[in-house]
């Protein structure tokens, strides 16, 4: 089964690093300012990823531009292998766009594991980071951020299968038994380990708690047309994610939200509640009873989502 999003995701911890993108010559403090400065008069956004959110693709396309996955990896490669925090932005600062945006996990100061969360920052919710680090990573931008159906964002995390990513289900994945899945994921968010996977099982709501929460809601079901409309507003003309710049989860491809059962809908409602009134709140959808999927991101709809409404559940 193909996982490009995984051989991505591996790829980019040993890869480049010490390649050859190295420029011995480059002066260091020029390029922490220029890092710094860049863009920054004209642009007021900052992303706060949550995690399973497509802060991937955000950073993806903000730090290389569409069209530029290699660029990106390298980069990850980057601020995830041993180099000191200098050289770190030093390369950064080279391989960046002229324009562009250095946001949540490709800060290298983020990598720090948070006390509270035991995750990175970039995946903590604000409310939690040290003040200092958030004080200098969201001053007074504006800050913006995908906001996801709960439903349609655990199906993902199950289709992504990944080890803490979202949690790996061999048992669930095998038959693709995306209703056993959930239904475990909750029940381990409800025993308490609230951190689990990254984070991954934190509700939005969290990230949009003051300080420094998310002020800005981008509609993940819109994805990406809501997130460049954004960037576009907001002076970002260099921001543009195109179809096939957009990392996305494969395998299982024919489960969607509506295979959730009523029972795993209702933990699922318990535990994300904040979540859905931010959905009613900012894009005036209140059913929380409704199945979605992405139409504009490829694979994450059933292919015949006529048939799959046909038998969905739905649990008003
Ligand atoms: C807030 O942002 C403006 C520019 O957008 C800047 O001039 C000002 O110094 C900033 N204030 C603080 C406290 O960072
Ligand atoms: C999708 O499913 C519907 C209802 O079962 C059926 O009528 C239709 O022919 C299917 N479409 C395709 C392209 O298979």
């Amino acid at each position: 089964m193909a996982h490009p999003l995984r051989t991505w995701l591996l790829a980019t911890l040993a890869a480049h690093v010490f390649g050859e993108y190295v420029n011995e010559a480059a002066d260091p403090l020029f390029l922490q300012v220029a890092l710094e400065t860049r863009g920054r008069a004209a642009h007021d956004l900052v992303l706060m990823h949550i995690p399973y959110n497509f802060g991937h693709t955000i950073e993806e396309v903000a730090f290389a531009g569409s069209g530029s996955l290699d660029t990106f990896s390298y980069a990850l490669g980057v601020v995830e292998g041993p180099l000191s925090l200098l050289s770190k932005q030093e390369r950064l600062a080279d391989a960046m766009q002229p324009n562009g945006e250095l946001w949540g996990r490709l800060r290298p100061n983020l990598h720090v594991k948070s006390e509270v969360t035991g995750c990175p920052i970039y995946f903590t919710p604000p409310k939690y980071w040290p003040p200092a680090l958030a004080e200098a990573y969201f001053g007074n931008k504006t800050v913006f951020g995908m906001l996801r159906d709960p439903y349609e964002r655990l199906v993902a995390q199950f289709r992504g299968n990944y080890a803490d990513y979202g949690g790996n289900f061999p048992e669930f994945y095998e038959t693709c038994d995306v209703d056993g899945a959930v239904k475990s994921m909750m029940q381990t968010y409800l025993s308490g380990d609230k951190y689990a996977e990254g984070c991954t099982y934190v509700p939005q709501a969290e990230y949009f708690d003051p300080p420094y929460g998310i002020t800005l809601a981008v509609d993940n079901l819109h994805f990406p047309d809501s997130a460049n409309k954004v960037f576009l507003d907001h002076g970002y003309s260099n921001l543009r994610i195109a179809t096939q710049d957009i990392l996305h989860v494969d395998g299982c491809n024919e489960v969607w939200a509506g295979d959730l059962s009523c029972e795993t809908k209702a933990l699922v409602r318990k535990v994300y509640a904040r979540d859905f009134e931010l959905i009613c709140k900012y894009f005036g959808r209140c059913d929380e009873n409704a199945n979605t999927c992405l139409e504009l991101v490829p694979t994450m709809c059933p292919s015949n989502l006529t048939a799959k409404k046909a038998t969905a559940t739905y649990c008003a």
